[in-house]
Parts: C-alpha cells; sequence; structure tokens
C-alpha cells in the first residue's frame, strides 16, 4: 500500500519533471520563432523587428511599417509583464489571450504586418524542413506530426512571451524594504501619482487596471475611435485600454498613436475636466521620475530574452 502511494508520487514528479523540460524547449522555441523572419511574407520581418529588447520590445518609433511596406497604424506597446493581463493591445478586448494575439500580426491585413495569411501552409512546410525546427517542435508537442501547426507556433511564441516579466525595479524594491525612493524627485513623484489619481486606473503593481476608459474623447485630429472598432458600442468610442507602465521609461514615444515623445508629454495628454486634478510642470516632471523607477532592467539585458544562438539547442 504505502509502496504503491510512493510509486504513484514518484511517477508524478517524472511527470511534472518531464511537463517542465516540455515547457522549457518550448519557450526556446518560442523564442526562435520570436525572432524568426521567416515567418513573414518576404522573410523581412520577425517579432522583434517591432518588439525590440533594448526598448523594453517596443521600437522607438511613433509606428512601424509592415513587411510590405503597409503603414501602421497604432504605437508598438512594450512587453513587460504581457503574459499577465486579460486584455490586450491598445484597444481591443478579444478572448484568446497571447496565442491569438499573434494571429493579429501573423496574418492581419488591416494593417498588413508580417502578411502571412495566405501562405501558411507554405510556411509552416518551410519550418518542417528545418532540422533544427522539426526537432524542437517535436520535443514541446506530443501531437507534432510531420508539419507544425499556426496553433503550435502561436502557443510556443507565447510561451516565451510569458517569461517576459519585470518585477524587480527600484520601486519593488522600496516596497519590499518599506523605504523611501533614493532619488528625491521619484519619491515625490511616487506620493503625486497616488494623491493625483493617476493609481485609480494605472493600479499597481502592473499599473493598469487591465481596463478600458476615455481620457480624451473627441479631439480634433483624432481618428482611432479606439475600443469601439471591435465592439460597436457608442461608450467604447475612444476608449484605451490603461497602458501599464512598467519600463515606460524605455517604450517611448507614447500613447496609441506615438504622438507624445516624452513621458511629460503623456501626463500632460490626460489634462481634461474632471479627469486627473491639474499639473505643474514640475509635479509632472517629478511623476516622470517616478515612472523611472519602474524599470527593470533585466528585461532589456537577459540574454535568454535576446536573438537566439544560430547552434540548435537540441542536438
Ligand atoms: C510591424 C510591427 C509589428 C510586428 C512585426 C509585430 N507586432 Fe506586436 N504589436 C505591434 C503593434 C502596433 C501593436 C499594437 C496593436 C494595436 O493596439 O492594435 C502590437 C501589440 C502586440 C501585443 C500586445 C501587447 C499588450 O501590451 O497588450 C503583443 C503581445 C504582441 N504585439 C506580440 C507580437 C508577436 C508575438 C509578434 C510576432 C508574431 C508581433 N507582435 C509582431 C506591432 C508589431
Ligand atoms: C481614467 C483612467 C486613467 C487615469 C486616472 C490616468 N490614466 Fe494614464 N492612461 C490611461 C489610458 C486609457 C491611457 C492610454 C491612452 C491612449 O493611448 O489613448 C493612458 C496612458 C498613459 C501613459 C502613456 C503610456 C504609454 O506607454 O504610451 C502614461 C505615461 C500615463 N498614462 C500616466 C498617467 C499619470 C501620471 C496619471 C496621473 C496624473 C494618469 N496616467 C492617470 C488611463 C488613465
Amino acid at each position: 500500500m504505502r509502496s504503491g502511494i510512493a510509486a504513484v508520487a514518484a511517477a508524478a514528479f517524472f511527470a511534472a519533471g518531464a511537463a517542465h523540460a516540455d515547457e522549457a524547449t518550448r519557450i526556446e522555441l518560442g523564442r526562435r520563432l520570436f525572432y524568426e523572419a521567416d515567418l513573414s511574407v518576404n522573410g523581412t520581418m520577425s517579432c522583434a523587428t517591432c518588439h525590440v529588447q533594448r526598448h523594453g520590445f517596443a521600437d522607438g518609433n511613433r509606428t512601424h511599417p509592415g513587411a510590405l511596406g503597409h503603414l501602421g497604424r497604432r504605437n508598438v506597446p512594450g512587453l513587460a509583464n504581457v503574459g499577465r493581463f486579460r486584455n490586450l493591445t491598445w484597444a481591443k478586448d478579444l478572448p484568446g489571450g497571447l496565442e491569438r494575439q499573434a494571429l493579429d500580426p501573423l496574418t492581419g491585413t488591416e494593417p498588413i504586418e508580417m502578411g502571412i495569411g495566405r501562405i501558411e501552409d507554405e510556411v509552416m512546410g518551410r519550418l518542417a524542413r528545418d532540422p533544427c525546427y522539426a526537432r524542437l517542435f517535436a520535443a514541446s508537442f506530443a501531437d507534432y506530426s510531420a508539419k507544425p501547426t499556426m496553433a503550435q507556433v502561436t502557443s510556443a511564441i507565447a510561451a516565451f512571451e510569458r517569461t517576459m516579466v519585470a518585477e524587480e525595479s527600484d520601486w519593488d524594491r522600496a516596497t519590499k524594504a518599506g523605504t523611501r525612493l533614493a532619488d528625491a524627485a521619484a519619491e515625490r513623484g511616487r506620493v503625486l501619482f497616488a494623491e493625483r489619481g493617476c493609481a485609480t486606473c494605472h493600479v499597481p503593481p502592473l499599473f493598469t487596471d487591465d481596463a478600458f476608459h476615455v481620457v480624451r474623447g473627441h479631439v480634433e485630429g483624432e481618428y482611432d475611435e479606439g475600443l469601439f472598432e471591435t465592439t460597436g458600442r457608442p461608450a467604447d468610442r475612444f476608449a484605451f485600454r490603461t497602458t501599464p507602465l512598467r519600463n515606460v521609461a524605455m517604450t517611448g514615444p507614447y500613447w496609441h498613436d506615438g504622438r507624445a515623445t516624452t513621458l511629460s508629454q503623456a501626463i500632460r495628454l490626460h489634462d481634461a475636466p474632471g479627469l486627473v486634478p491639474a499639473l505643474s510642470e514640475t509635479d509632472r516632471a517629478e511623476i516622470a521620475a517616478f515612472l523611472g523607477s519602474l524599470t527593470d532592467r533585466r528585461l532589456s539585458t537577459d540574454p535568454n530574452l535576446a536573438m537566439p544562438p544560430a547552434a540548435c539547442p537540441l542536438p
């Protein structure tokens, strides 16, 4: 009896160990796919073309054109902690998480980004003919046979994206220790951020409530109707997801269309009646300094998140 339980426990242990090994392989496969230009219509563009590690997986541009030169509509967001949000992108509330989201750049047409919607089969065939990819897919997915599926591709990419965690910043260290931020301006900014109501939408620790709000409504030159474009509900017109602010200091320019060059400008865009109390230029500078304390440098330096070495990780 007792040895029976031990055997079951041992089997469970090895099963868990095996699942763990598969997950590590799947993450490594996802990393290669994230950096794989062969996932675009003309071999010129990978996820990492727009989501650049040293920019916190944003890209430093207002918008980024797709592989065929179609203009981007929205700013490339950073990907810090992207595995922890229910709602993804600036303004969509679609179910399906990271796996479904990855289909947007791969196969979407408004705008065309990587553009493989019509040639999925050919692209999957190309991956299957690469011996390293074939080994990685086989080791990652029990149901792999002969050729990967788009579901396997997006599942591996999502597993990699879930490792893009940012949770060790100056702010985290100070909060855990119960101390002030060492930088005096950032410390004043921390207090202002709470006092002026920023944290009601940008809720710590992820600095978002993962919900949609109308911050500016309709102002001249505003053509992007935000959440309304997917839901068609009048109340959603010009509503956007509260942008998460982890690592925000490295993901500029800001706002859904990249119109704000600096954090102070992005904060000023909240000046709307009844939204946040008036802030002085100094207040905004101090809040921007506080936002700088939310940077986890590991995200931009960890070699495990960088372009993988050419050598195949599975012999
Ligand atoms: C041409 C540039 C471009 C490429 C290539 C690209 N993205 Fe993006 N990505 C964007 C833009 C722009 C958005 C915001 C889209 C929106 O809000 O409508 C975005 C949003 C995202 C988000 C949502 C982030 C959040 O905080 O909600 C994720 C996740 C993401 N991309 C992953 C990927 C993956 C995975 C790939 C490759 C399969 C990829 N992207 C390829 C430009 C790009
Ligand atoms: C009512 C909810 C709400 C409040 C209150 C709020 N924000 Fe925002 N914030 C948003 C939304 C929504 C966006 C995205 C707007 C867009 O891009 O159209 C945003 C965007 C931002 C951005 C740009 C991030 C990026 O990557 O582009 C910064 C910085 C920011 N907020 C800081 C603040 C600060 C500082 C305060 C307090 C003074 C504040 N917010 C108060 C909802 C809010």
